[in-house]
């Protein structure tokens, strides 16, 4: 039975407080740590922050670590870790809001993985075998890593409007191959980047992916496809794009210069050139995803273009991990995969519930960071035990990100000659 639930503050990979829980039960202490981004507060669970701008320029968490330590801890204590829907009710009861705000996500969460991890040593199973039971699957696939090998958008300081450029090692046997490949891509890359920019282009934006000073999503495509066949590994290694596209939405047009100082006004697109610019691009490119093509509250485009079927289209900003969204969007055929945060959902149970909704839908699920991120490795074992097919943690560096894709190897070495690896079925994972 769970003893006794403790929070405290640490910090995640920007440097900004977050919360980190040790649940005890007699099996032991169990630990994990709620991941961070900048929040639109509109659809997704809410972050409890302090506000004091004394401490952390307003960031730190006191007011969730009390949360847990008094109010959850005492809800939860007896309880057995093996009911993860139970002690995750426990605690959207003991809230009482629609988005989490009194408690905050930042402590719930925390506190239902470190659970799910207490329910896996108790039930004497690996985590992600435990996540596999809690949502009545029977099958494990390691899924497909999209690596951030380029950054830009909000994530670096160069002039590239579009968010990430990413790659998928789709033609790999294994994941141990997968990652090699990544990280070998990783380090081609670094080189066509100082050939051509010199040293300077390979400061690395917050996921870890390059961030040479480009402004076109054509250069940093080329130098993405000289590295891969610098390789070798061809075609066997695809791209992806997210695009986040709501960051440069100005009204009803696409500003792609919109980190620029001395903008012109000339690089303003509409949403049929931006479907243009797509189109062309995925034909020149072996673009097999991308995510967020337009503004989240721009549903007609993002369903104009999805209906080309040209590629995968995740709605990330669009669904916002959002139940509600997701039904209208299945409904409406507004896109075709799901980018899944765990903390804009909030718990467990209900992230289980809402990679189903995905599942029953035909959809791809794309398992994914954010970009305050922590040493917890949880969605790695939940990409497996829910077998999502894809996750997307960031580069094939920096710790907070290799904490993933390790973790992942580690699983795949335990499961031995059971270990499947989603490879050519990352979009439809069984
Ligand atoms: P985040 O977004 O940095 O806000 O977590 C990641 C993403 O857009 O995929
Ligand atoms: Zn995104």
């Amino acid at each position: 039975v769970i003893t006794k639930v403790k929070a405290r503050q640490i910090l995640d990979s920007r440097g900004i407080p977050t919360v980190e829980v040790d649940l005890h039960t007699n099996k032991g202490v169990f630990r994990a740590s709620t991941p961070s981004s900048d929040l639109t507060g509109l659809y997704e669970a809410v972050e409890l922050r302090d506000g004091d701008k004394g401490s952390y320029l307003g960031n730190s968490v006191s007011k969730a670590v009390k949360n847990v330590n008094e109010k959850i801890s005492e809800a939860l204590v007896g309880m057995d870790p093996t009911l993860q829907s139970q002690i995750d009710q426990a605690m959207i009861d003991l809230d009482k809001t629609e988005k989490k705000g009194e408690l905050g996500v930042n402590a719930i969460l925390a506190v239902s993985m470190a659970a799910c991890k207490a329910g896996a040593a108790q039930k004497e199973v690996p985590l992600y075998k435990h996540i596999a039971d809690l949502s009545g699957r029977n099958t494990l696939t390691l899924p497909v890593p999209a690596f951030t090998v380029i950054s830009g958008g909000k994530r670096a300081g160069n002039s590239l409007a579009i968010q990430e450029i990413m790659i998928l090692p789709i033609g790999a046997s294994r994941f141990e191959e997968a990652l090699q490949m990544g990280s070998e891509t990783y380090h081609h890359l670094k080189a066509v980047i100082v050939d051509k920019y010199g040293a300077q282009g390979c400061n690395v934006g917050e996921d870890g992916g390059f961030a040479p000073n480009i402004s076109s999503f054509k250069e940093g495509l080329d130098l993405v496809k000289e590295a891969i066949s610098r390789t070798g590994y061809n075609e066997r290694i695809k791209i992806a794009i997210d695009v986040a596209a709501t960051d440069f939405c100005m009204g009803t047009k696409y500003d792609l210069d919109y980190k620029s100082p001395n903008k012109s006004g000339q690089n303003f697109k509409s949403a049929d050139d931006m479907i243009k610019l797509y189109r062309e691009l995925c034909a020149e490119y072996p673009i097999v995803s991308i995510e967020d093509p337009f503004d989240k509250e721009d549903w007609e485009h993002t369903k104009r273009f999805s209906s080309l079927a040209i590629c995968q289209v995740v709605g990330d900003d669009l669904l916002m991990s959002n139940s509600q969204r997701m039904k209208k969007a299945i409904e409406e055929s507004t896109c075709d995969a799901l980018l899944l945060k765990i903390n804009q959902i909030g718990t467990v149970t209900e992230a289980i519930e809402v990679v189903k909704l995905a599942k029953d839908a035909h959809w791809g699920v794309v398992a994914s960071h954010r970009c305050g991120e922590t040493e917890d490795s949880f969605i790695a074992d939940f990409s497996v035990g829910l077998s999502t097919g894809q996750i997307k943690a960031g580069a094939p560096c920096r710790g907070e990100r290799l904490a993933k894709y390790n973790q992942l190897l580690r699983i795949e070495e335990e499961l031995g000659d059971d270990a499947f690896y989603a490879g050519e079925e990352w979009r439809e994972s069984s």
